[in-house]
């Protein structure tokens, strides 16, 4: 090992770890897994990298530039400290995955390299570092799952990941190759770490997949959701991303009939083109997924609904475009993410003809992010006056204030004397912006006549 990190054993004080997410929900879940498993071997978690003997930077690997950060990281990082160390510095998740090899030749001050199937071997990977670098990419047989220590979570929410890898291949996405097919986790084991989550405080457990929709692990994933309905102390359940073509009808059901489902589903559509659609091997058309959106609302007419859109796709012109504009008005999204397409060296959409100019990409996204923001700030608006309960997750900006999400997760700022972090109050919806509403309390006879 290159760095000045003294071997674990004869260490005067706990090692200290700092754990970078740069990506996904599931990337923040896995650095939260990891996070536990060096705590789990006597490591310390540290808020900076600056007080860290350890660092992991938890990639992403889904766009151009999030690749990129892990090399400006890595070139901070490996410059000594006034003290003259440097920490042990660990690539982790999708990049580690798919550009191991050129990470270990273009940064020879990287100490482990490690895939996001693979980190639950990462206190052996540190110990192995001590004699040179130590990279394990693999894909296991034995899941990971079965061997990381118990959640330590001790907040109102929390990640649960049942579902791992895709199967798709939509021609833009790396998601295939780096995270492997798709997998779920048996829902015996999901259900027991769901409870132990409760037991720990946890109100609202957010299901996380690349593919969750698809998830089989001995139930569906509407069986697996009215399983955890069961569990007392669990107030609210969500669950992302789905794909379009696994909305079966069981889960449009569990919309209408669990009560402890939340109303908001993030369904990415995309692009508003059937053509590009088509181009992308997305599997569904403009027309099935608005069918879709229609029997979810006739299911729960309140849904909240959120999508990423992808513009400048191979061949898309300026009237495909157009499609994906009409459809984010036609749907009024309550949230949206937009991206520029992203050549991702080895998918089919890389050596596409047509590659559109960076110039109309820039230019097509500044026009959708502005639909997409007065979209939510139409949502919003529409729900001013409505009652609801709100779960508070921390502090907000003013002395007194809580920001806490709303069914519909918007974050609500509220003031509520001797209200808690963890608590779930009820509000009333009395204004609103673009990223949040502000709520007012109302009291629970108040709540219960609304
Ligand atoms: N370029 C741009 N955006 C992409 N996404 C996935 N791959 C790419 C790419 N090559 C977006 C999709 C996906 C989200 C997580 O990232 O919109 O839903
Ligand atoms: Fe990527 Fe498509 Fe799979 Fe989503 S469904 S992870 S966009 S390949």
């Amino acid at each position: 090992m290159t760095s000045s990190t003294p071997d674990p054993d004869d260490h005067p004080r706990p090692q200290r770890f700092h754990v970078k997410s740069f990506g996904c929900q599931m990337n923040v879940y896995d650095s939260e897994r990891m996070g536990d498993l060096l705590s789990a071997h006597g490591m310390e978690a540290v808020d900076s990298t600056d007080a860290a003997d350890i660092v992991v930077l938890n990639t992403c690997h889904i766009r151009e530039k999030a690749a990129e950060k892990l090399y400006s990281d890595i070139g901070r990082l490996r410059s000594p400290r006034a003290d003259g160390s440097r920490p042990t510095i660990v690539a982790a998740g999708c990049v580690a995955q798919a550009e191991g090899a050129e990470i270990a030749a273009r940064a020879p001050a990287v100490d482990v390299i490690v895939g996001p199937l693979a980190y639950h071997r990462l206190p052996a990977l540190l110990r192995e570092a001590q004699a040179g670098r130590a990279i394990d990419t693999d894909m296991p047989a034995v899941p990971k799952f079965d061997a990381l220590p118990p959640r330590r979570a001790a907040q109102a929410t929390a990640f649960l990941t049942v579902q791992e890898g895709c199967d798709k291949f939509c021609t833009f996405c790396v998601v295939p190759y780096t995270r492997g097919p798709e997998t779920s986790r048996p829902a015996a084991d999901l259900i027991a770490e769901a409870r132990g989550l409760v037991a720990r405080g946890v109100k609202e457990i957010t299901l996380l997949g690349q593919n969750v929709n698809a998830y089989h692990g001995g139930l569906t994933l509407a069986g697996l959701i009215r399983e955890l309905a069961a569990i007392d102390g669990l107030e609210r359940i969500r669950y992302t991303t789905s794909h379009p073509r696994d909305m079966d009808d069981a889960l449009i059901a569990a919309h209408a009939e669990v009560a402890k489902l939340m109303p908001y589903l993030h369904l990415p559509v995309q692009s508003g083109s059937s053509r590009i659609l088509k181009a992308m091997n997305r599997a569904h058309t403009r027309e099935s997924y608005l069918a879709t959106l229609a029997k979810l609302r006739a299911a729960r007419p309140d849904i909240a609904l959120s999508g990423d859109f992808i513009v400048g796709f191979p061949g898309e012109t300026e009237a495909d475009f157009e499609d994906t504009l009409r459809i984010v008005e036609e749907v009024q999204y309550a949230a949206a993410f937009s991206f520029k397409y992203s050549i991702r060296p080895g998918t089919p959409a890389a050596t596409m003809a047509d590659q559109v100019p960076e110039a109309v990409k820039d230019e097509r996204l500044a026009r959708l992010q502005a639909a997409i923001t007065a979209g939510s700030l139409a949502f919003n608006r529409g729900t001013i006056g409505r009652r609801c309960a709100v779960l508070l997750e921390r502090p907000g900006r003013k002395p007194g204030q809580l920001i806490g999400k709303t069914p519909w997760l918007q974050s609500a700022v509220v003031s509520i004397p001797g209200a808690a972090i963890g608590d779930i109050v009820d509000v009333e919806i009395v204004g609103a912006m673009p990223n949040s509403v502000e709520a007012v309390p109302v009291s629970h006879q108040e709540s219960a006549a609304a």
